[in-house]
Formats: structure tokens, sequence, C-alpha cells
């Protein structure tokens, strides 16, 4: 799968070999007949930058072992039927020519449709291929590692290949990206890019507009450990999300309109930031002139922009936030062009490190909580409280990684420490609770960069 190259036949990884034979005997078992090839899309951890890539800023990801793999094989009629290893996913089919998606309801069949649909619509195939399907994933759902995104990748993936089609990584992740807002989040595009682009070994620093992914080597000497909150959050069932996009798009236009701007055309406080030519020191000034820290309610905003209710709802409210009352414009701002700068500082000593780079590499992974938490308020108190003990038990810097509201942490640990670290935080957070001790083991563990998403041909390797 590189360049506009039809998806190539891989080394299969270790990790996954087991895996894709039990899978194919499910597939056996349950269609009666081989798969024609398999595909894999991991999901990822961010290390820093967060909530800030539907901004437009640059974010440092990197892929993680867990993923989303299906074995499939395209069939002469029209449906696509869909079957998961875990029970508790139902089965589903539908016919490929009449796909709905429904944002009411975040089931996971819902996902793979998105993945499905976007490469229909972006192909306008006048015949889509239909398919069988069996799909087996080892990401923790709701958990901030881009479950969702890794089956809507894998999706893409799919039916791309089995309608004979060819696009390049970038090209896939930006149809993937655009695609997942078929279910109703208005997420950016870091999942499905690192999903794509990533290479083992390599965290990226993936910047968009027009979207780019740099390898970033991390120090050595350090451990990414993550670890969950075993707080679940689904993004699409929530308006949490939805109304920080909105939240930014409102900044982005009230700090347009006071300077001037044609605020109508921005989106994007990253779009503003160009618009201004001036620094990210230079903007974050210009949101302490320009906006209060009290919340915005509709009416100030309406009267500000001059438009009314009807307008805000129509033009620049999503779907699931109509009924929002207030918007806390400033904290938000100042979150993200914050955590902008954090990622640049963060690549920077990457690319050059001094003999502290661990040390200044946590510090700006703690701040990037501290944002999360007080300026952005996607964080929440069991997150707060395993940041804290991931930092008593040794880490150097600890965040939650992902869209929040619960999920994962991600810490940065010495690695001599690793061990200290990994019982200290087994004591400290998940054996003080039943609950938390049965996910324990599928809940903390260290973490590399892993590879991107593959397609696995049948014929040449099982
Ligand atoms: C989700 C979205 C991403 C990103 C993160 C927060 O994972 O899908 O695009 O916005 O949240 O950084």
């Amino acid at each position: 799968m590189s360049g506009r190259a039809p998806p190539s036949t891989v080394r299969i990884p270790e990790p996954i070999s087991g895996r894709l034979l039990s899978l194919k005997n499910t597939f056996n078992s349950k269609y009666g007949c081989k798969p024609s090839f398999y595909a894999r899309a991991p999901g990822r951890v961010n290390l820093i930058g967060e909530h800030i890539d539907y901004c437009g800023y640059a974010v440092l990801p990197m892929a993680i072992e867990q993923d989303i793999l299906a074995a499939v094989k395209p069939i002469d009629s029209k449906e696509v039927e869909l079957s998961n290893t875990n029970p508790s996913y139902l089965d589903f089919s539908t016919s490929v020519t009449n796909i709905q998606i429904d944002k009411t309801k975040p089931l996971w069949h819902n996902y793979f449709l998105c993945g499905l649909k976007g490469i229909q619509d972006h192909f306008n195939l006048p015949s889509p291929t239909g398919m069988k399907c069996v799909l087996d994933g080892t990401i923790p759902p709701s958990s901030g590692l881009s479950s969702s995104s890794a089956l809507v990748c894998c999706a893409g993936l799919v039916t791309l290949t089995a309608n004979g089609r060819t696009l390049s990584k970038v090209e896939l992740a930006e149809t993937c990206a655009r695609c997942e807002h078929y279910i109703g989040t208005e997420g950016g595009g870091m999942d499905q890019s690192i999903s794509f682009l990533a290479e083992e070994g390599k965290a990226k620093l993936i910047e968009f507009g027009p979207l780019r992914a740099t390898d970033v080597t991390l120090p050595a000497g350090a451990v990414f450990v993550i670890a969950n909150s075993c707080v679940e959050m689904n993004k699409a069932a929530t308006a949490h999300f939805n109304i920080r996009v909105v939240e930014c798009r409102l900044a982005t236009k009230i700090l347009a309109k006071s300077k001037g701007l044609a605020w109508r055309e921005l989106m994007k406080l990253g779009d503003l930031q160009i618009n201004l030519g001036v620094s990210l020191e230079g903007i974050l000034d210009i949101v302490e002139e320009v906006l209060h820290p009290e919340p915005y309610t509709c009416e100030e905003i309406c009267e500000f922009l001059g438009i009314s209710l009807e307008e805000l709802r129509t033009t620049i409210l999503s779907q699931n936030t109509q009924d929002v009352a207030t918007f806390r414009l400033y904290q938000r701002s100042k979150h993200v062009y914050g955590e902008a700068a954090r990622v640049l500082a963060f690549k920077a000593v990457c690319d050059d490190p001094p003999a502290n780079a661990v040390q200044l590499l946590g510090d700006l992974m703690n701040q990037s909580h501290a944002s999360c938490r007080d300026m952005y308020e996607c964080s929440c108190p069991e997150l707060d409280q395993l940041v804290d003990i991931c930092l008593k038990s040794g880490a150097v810097g600890s965040r939650l990684t992902g869209a929040g509201w619960g999920g994962c942490s991600v810490s940065m640990v010495p690695a001599e420490k690793l061990n200290h670290f990994l019982s200290s935080v087994q004591e400290g957070f998940y054996k003080t609770d039943s609950k938390k001790l049965a996910l324990m083991e599928k809940s903390l563990f260290a973490t590399k960069p892993g590879s991107g998403a593959m397609i696995l041909m049948e014929e040449e390797n099982l």
C-alpha cells in the first residue's frame, strides 16, 4: 500500500499471525468459505496535541499494536454481511447500494458503514461490490485509543480493496477522516492519518492542510505507558466533543470579526492565525485582549456577529449542539493556541535533544494535561487521579490522551523505573477497586510506535 500502488502483500507482523488464523477459522465456520484477503488498521496514542487537529494544528501521535483486523470475501450479490468476534457486537447486514448510518445510535456496524460509504462516495462507485466480513478488535472501546476511527479506516481499506480501487495513504486518511463525520462527530484527521501513515518505531508529527507526516524520534531511555481510567467515553453518544468543536469555531468568528477579517469564511482557529499573520504568542495576546473568561451566551454571540439565532443554529452550530446555552471561548482558545505551541516545542526537543530532554518533554506533557483539565475541561476526576498516581509512581510526564472525559492516560517513564512504575500504578489505582482490578491486565501496558494499516492477501500468507 505504498504510493498509488495497489495494496501490497506484506510480511505478517508476529503479534497478529495467530489472530489471523483464528479469524480465518471463524470466517470459515460462519460463512462456509475462505476469506480472500485481510485488512488491519491500528489504534493510536496521542503523545501531545489534544483537540487541536480540527483547529488546523499539528499533533504528535504514534500507532499502537492494538488494532482492528478484518477477514473479507467479496461476493456477487449486493449484500454486505458483517460479523464480529466479540459476541456483544451483533451481526448486521444491509445492501451496499442503500447505506443508512444512524447518528442516534453509534452501534459498531455504523462505523464500518462510514468507511464503506466514504469510499463509495469518493469514487462515486456505480456498482459497488457486496462482501462477507468478520472483524476482530483488540483496541479497548471508548478509551481514547481510537477504536472507532480504526474501524472506519479498516472498513475504508476493505471497501477500496474489494472494489479493486487504489488510493495513496494520504488520500485514504483524508477520505476516512471526512467519512467518519457521517456518524455525527466532527473530529479532525489525527486518528485516520496516523492509522494509515504510521511506521514501526516512529512517532509522527501530523500536519494538516496539506496532510503531511514527519518522523519524530523519541528519546532513548524513556518508555511510554498507557493506563486506562476504566471510564468509558463514546464521543458519538454525547455532545461533549462537538460542543468543543463549535466553541473553537465560535471563538474563531468572534476573534476574526473583532480584527476586521471576513469572519463568515473562517472556521478554524489555525486559519485565523494564518490570516492575522501573527505568531502563537501574538495570537495568545489577542485572545487576552478580545475574549472574556465568562461564558458567552447565544444572544451575546449573535449580537456581536450581527446574526439571528436562526443563522447561528444553521450555519455555525452542529446538529447535536443546537440547544447549548453557553460557550467558553476564552478558555478553549487559550488551550488550542497553547497546545499548538507545546507540540512544536516537543518536536524541537526530540529533533535536537539536550541532556535534560526527557524532563523537558515530561514538563510539556504535564502542561498539556493541566490545560486539557482546566481550560478545555475534557478530563474527569478518575483521569486526573490516574495522572496524579502515574506522576507519583515515577512518570516524568503524564496526561490524558485522545478525546478525554474518560479513557486513557499516557505517561513517559524512565526505562529503569518501568517495573516500579507498573507495580505502583497497579497498587495505587487498579487494586483499590474490584471492577478496575478485573480490567487491569488490558488497561496498563508499555507501548512502542507500531506499523500502519495494511492489506494481507489470503493465497500468499496463510
Ligand atoms: C478524537 C478525534 C481526533 C482528535 C482527538 C482529540 O480522537 O477523533 O480527531 O480531535 O479526539 O485530540
